[in-house]
């Protein structure tokens, strides 16, 4: 009932907020239902709980929390909280909600405390003089999303407590591990960004050096989460518990049951970045490419991002073709598998002068595999990769080039290294294993490949997808 009311709260509420105020602060509330589905995730309760709730909002999540342990056939003796929140028109509706949780707990019988730190979380627990010292044996958490900067307060708060990392939602994460004692256990629903990218392996580290990952849940409908917020980050829900043995994970959807599955196909024990993979059960294809035998250095391939940065060379560029210039390739001239080029009447540029100055950002003539690094959401495909089969010319930066130690690839090999790429299965593979649109560099190193010999096959046609996987 509580937790009803509190939704119809996040309902009127939300959309009231100011858009500014609410993107800075990350403000998304987490809808009921799925309120109730992370404090069920919890494990046995301690019999005296003390529970974090940091960006508690309108505190959906202490909420359903409480609503949880008094449901428990096993129910806590006690139950304290301690909220932060920054925003004071969001402290004043936790402090009903935490009022409403005292009623129904004093009804149950179950004692309750509370509190609400009107602060910075992060700055508030960084700072020695400030900082609460409290251990916390349940965290319950919907952090906020957004970028921290290399200067700032955040970052310099961070840092003393020995946490590098470049968004909040890590940020809050990190700290709330720091503050559990062992066996405390955190459920928490974030973006997915964290499982791969160069950006989120010290958070990752930190993750998977101070806790047992238990849960994973993953939804698969972009939006199911926050319908009503309208958010489209890919979120997902987990549960760690601090200071524990890792075993198995159990793996779950928005549409699929939880299943256990060995955590090194979680996280790969040959993993130098440590990603954390989201096999998702009944994809085939994708468990297929995760099963090929090579990743890129084995087949004596590597990838780079196209030299050419526009705005660096703007003197260099060139609408089109002329005597001294050499193609300028963006995303744009991907055509069929192959390359359009030039593009009349082309909003950037066809080509780039060859000159001294331009001499280092000129690949040599030849056959290279090229892949875009973004593609826009309603994209068909996440990896969109195609064949340069040219003279010497400039890749732009928004592409990712293969290449044999800066010279070509061999016809067969690049036609069979395009054909892997636009495959169906490594589509599913990025879909499932990595939470954003884009394909960088350190992706497609850690792809997955078929052998060298295997894709030579593939381009000369003697062999197919479906033969190799
Ligand atoms: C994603 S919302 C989630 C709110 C609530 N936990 C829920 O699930 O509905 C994050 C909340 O954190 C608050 N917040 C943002 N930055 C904060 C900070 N540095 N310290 C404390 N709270 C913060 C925002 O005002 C917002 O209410």
């Amino acid at each position: 009932m509580l937790l009803e009311s509190i939704d119809q709260t996040r309902l009127e509420v939300s959309p009231t907020l100011d858009p500014k105020r609410r993107s800075k602060l990350g403000q998304f509330m987490t809808p009921g239902r799925i309120a109730s589905f992370m404090a069920g995730m919890f494990d046995t309760l301690p019999p005296d709980v003390r529970l974090l709730d940091a960006g508690a909002g309108m505190g959906a999540l202490t909420a359903a929390f409480v609503a949880e342990a008094l449901g428990r056939d096993v129910r806590p003796a006690s139950i304290d909280v301690t909220c932060y929140e920054v925003d004071e028109r969001l402290a004043s509706i936790l402090d009903d909600t935490l009022a409403a949780c005292a009623d129904q707990c004093t009804g149950a019988g179950v004692t309750f405390t509370s509190r609400v730190i009107r602060d910075d979380y992060i700055l508030q627990s960084a700072e020695p003089l400030l900082r609460e010292q409290r251990a916390y044996n349940c965290a319950i958490l919907n952090p906020p999303y957004g970028k921290i900067n290399q200067t700032s307060e955040w970052r310099l708060g961070l840092r003393s407590l020995g946490i590098e990392t470049v968004n909040l939602y890590t940020a809050f994460v990190a700290v709330a591990l720091g503050q559990m004692e062992a066996g405390g256990e955190i459920v928490a629903i974030t973006p997915r960004s964290f499982c791969n990218g160069s950006y989120y392996e010290p958070f990752r580290r930190i993750l998977l050096a101070g806790s047992a990952i238990a849960n994973l849940h993953v939804f698969e409908s972009r939006r199911s989460s926050f319908k009503d917020d309208d958010v489209l980050q890919e979120n997902m829900i987990f549960r760690v518990r601090k200071g524990a043995e890792q075993g198995d994970v159990a793996l779950s959807t928005d549409e699929t049951e939880a299943r256990n599955v060995p955590f090194s196909d979680i996280v790969r024990p040959s993993d130098r970045h440590a990603f954390i993979r989201l096999p998702v059960s009944g994809n085939d294809l994708a468990d297929s490419v995760q099963a090929l035998p090579c990743v890129l250095a084995d087949l004596g391939i590597k990838v780079s991002t196209g030299r050419v940065v526009d705005f660096r060379t703007r003197d260099n560029l060139r609408r089109e073709p002329g005597a001294d210039t050499v193609p300028l390739i963006y995303p744009q001239h991907f055509h069929d598998g192959g390359i359009q080029w030039p593009i009349p009447n082309f909003r950037k540029h066809n080509a780039l002068a060859d000159n001294d100055d331009t001499a280092k950002l000129i690949t040599p003539a030849g056959i290279f595999v090229l892949t875009k690094r973004f593609t826009a959401k309603e994209e068909k495909r996440r990896l969109v990769a195609t064949i340069y089969d040219g003279e010497r010319a400039g890749f732009e930066n928004h592409l990712n080039y293969f290449h044999e130690n800066g010279e070509g690839l061999p016809l067969d090999l690049a036609k069979g290294l395009a054909a892997f790429l636009n495959s169906d299965a490594v589509d599913q593979y990025f879909r499932i294993f990595s939470g954003h649109t884009q394909v960088n560099a350190t992706d497609l190193r850690n792809l997955h490949y078929p052998s060298r010999d295997q894709l030579e096959a593939l381009g000369r046609g003697d062999t197919t997808m479906d033969d190799l996987l």
